[in-house]
């Protein structure tokens, strides 16, 4: 996902900070949201991506021009602003294929996958094996060290999958659907170029191309080549980051890291549009706008790296928004408390504080009479620079690519076996692919919870505290369902 803003509420120590007449509070703020305020903002996004040969990607004229526009609204609100160059290497991928017995399968039949290693120019060829299931537990890989492994897709993150084959020596792995969909043209387009995500080469096929290989392998053994090219370019872009002027500075609740492509940036720009009707709260409230999540982490990483420690101390609470109004969509709350188990192995337990973050949250939605579900936690949104740096978090995510479940239809309505955004990476995620009532549903999560952090931080200082004094923090944690947000990593 292009993730291009973010939102923060900071705090200040001390300091007694008045509020004004028309005090931040979560109904008000909730109310100020509209649908046709935020398309208007993604209408002018829109209009910069057909500008600039359809991307509003990193670095890319159509990324400046929604920065500037970012800017602007924050300043017209009255929000102090700043831009932060961020350069870096970006790494775009070129290609996947797949090859066997003379034939070459390439897109839209078989795609890398987000987070994909890039292999030799040659390829890479081992001999090909399938396992039964999906890859989502390490003991399914016995026996597969350095050969391909065949597997289905869904189930868990890809990213578990991933590390699953990681660590059982595989070099890489075939997603197959198992049951015919759309394919997926542009999915997996990024890497990363700095090796500081170690995975093996992951390629999605198509459920024709999944039936064609198992087809083969029942009655030979089969060498396979995968190939996926990397390039690698230097691109830099800007970061921008709003605070509102009143509030205490030195604690500052950050808000809505954003988003994939599009809807995510329009609503931050909503959000703080409509900051200006309101002139108090207890604490400063920060926005951020990232340049591209989808590269990488580049803005989120870059940012957090820059901060000296007692700046980093004054954000209290870190909210993420990644996808916000897929078509087929679930409101799903990132499980920071992992009571639905299924944490991967190698995230580690979420920053104290995050635990109240995910119940902050979930009270939004129940106070709004929505239905809410759980995501584990992963590291492939701007949040994990945040977590990474012990800075208490959660996210918000409506579904990329994976399916919509049974349950999850009758919680949110929508198609079951259908995935929750069927444009998602690829062209057709624009404008005309939105559900509008998710949109406005995650605009009003957000602007609630931010809200109610702007105002009070006491749960997240609670758990802190009680983290620190060595009590054992209890949470109820709801259990709710968890979901396969996407058959890519994110
Ligand atoms: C691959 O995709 C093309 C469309 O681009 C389609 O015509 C073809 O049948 C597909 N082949 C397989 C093996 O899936
Ligand atoms: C896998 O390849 C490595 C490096 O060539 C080799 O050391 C190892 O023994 C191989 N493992 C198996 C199970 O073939
Ligand atoms: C890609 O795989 C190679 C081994 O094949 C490994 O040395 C390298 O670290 C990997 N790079 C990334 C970015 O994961
Ligand atoms: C990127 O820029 C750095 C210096 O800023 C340079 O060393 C490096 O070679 C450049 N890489 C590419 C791919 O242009
Ligand atoms: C919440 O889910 C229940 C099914 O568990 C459903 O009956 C109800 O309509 C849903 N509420 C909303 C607001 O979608
Ligand atoms: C979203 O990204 C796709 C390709 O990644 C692009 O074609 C489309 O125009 C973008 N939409 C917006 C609103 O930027
Ligand atoms: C996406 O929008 C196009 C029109 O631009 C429409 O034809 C298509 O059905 C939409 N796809 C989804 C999944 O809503």
């Amino acid at each position: 996902m292009d993730c291009f803003l973010v939102l923060f509420v900071s705090f200040a120590t001390l300091s007694f900070v008045s509020a004004g007449d028309v005090v931040l509070t979560p109904e008000a703020y909730a109310d100020t949201m509209s649908v046709d305020a935020i398309l208007e903002h993604l209408k002018v996004f829109q209009s910069y991506a057909d500008a600039s040969a359809n991307t509003r990607a990193h670095g890319s004229p159509g990324y400046t021009a929604s920065a500037e526009y970012v800017y602007g609204i924050a300043q017209d609100a009255g929000l102090d602003v700043q831009r932060q160059g961020v350069a870096s290497p970006v790494g775009f991928v070129r290609g996947g294929t797949l090859s066997v017995e003379g034939v070459t399968f390439q897109a839209p039949n078989v795609t890398a996958d987000f987070f994909t290693n890039t292999t030799a120019p040659e390829g890479l060829t081992t001999d090909l094996v399938s396992i039964a299931g999906y890859g989502c537990d390490q003991d399914e890989f016995a026996n597969t060290a350095n050969k391909t492994v065949l597997l289905k897709a869904g189930q868990c993150e890809v990213s578990t999958k991933s590390f699953n084959a990681l660590v059982s020596s595989v070099p890489a792995i075939i997603i197959y659907d198992e049951t015919p969909l759309p394919p997926t043209p542009g999915a997996g387009v990024f890497a990363s170029p700095r090796g500081d995500i170690v995975v093996p080469v992951v390629l999605s096929a198509s459920y024709d191309v999944g039936q064609i290989l198992l087809g083969k392998l029942a009655s030979k053994s089969l060498s396979v080549t995968v190939n996926v090219q990397i390039e690698i370019q230097n691109i830099s872009s800007d970061n921008v980051i709003a605070q509102t002027k009143w509030g205490d500075q030195e604690k500052v609740p950050a808000g809505p890291g954003i988003n994939d492509n599009g809807s995510g940036s329009a609503t931050l720009a909503e959000l703080i549009k409509q900051l200006v009707q309101f002139d108090g709260a207890k604490y400063a409230l920060r926005f951020a706008w990232w340049s591209s999540e989808e590269l990488g982490l580049l803005g989120s990483e870059y940012y957090v790296d820059q901060l000296t420690q007692s700046e980093r101390d004054k954000i209290v609470a870190y909210i993420n928004i990644d996808m916000s109004a897929s078509p087929n969509y679930i409101l799903a709350i990132q499980d920071n408390d992992n009571s639905g188990g299924q944490r991967p192995p190698w995230i580690p337990t979420p920053p104290v504080g995050s635990n109240a973050i995910e119940k902050i949250l979930q009270g939004v939605y129940e106070s709004m009479g929505s239905n809410f579900t759980g995501f584990a936690i992963a590291e492939n949104s701007d949040h994990a620079s945040f977590m990474t740096n012990g800075i208490p978090m959660g996210a918000l995510e409506t579904g990329a690519g994976g399916l919509k479940t049974d349950l999850e239809a009758q919680l949110f309505g929508g198609v079951a076996g259908k995935s929750y955004d069927s444009c998602y990476h690829s062209s057709c995620d624009d404008i005309n692919n939105l559900s509008h009532e998710a949109l406005i549903l995650n605009a009003r999560a957000v602007a609630r919870a931010l809200a109610i952090l702007a105002n009070d931080v006491s749960a997240i200082e609670a758990e802190q505290a009680k983290a620190s004094s060595g009590a054992r923090v209890e949470f109820k944690g709801a259990s709710h369902p968890m979901s396969d947000l996407g058959r890519h990593s994110h």
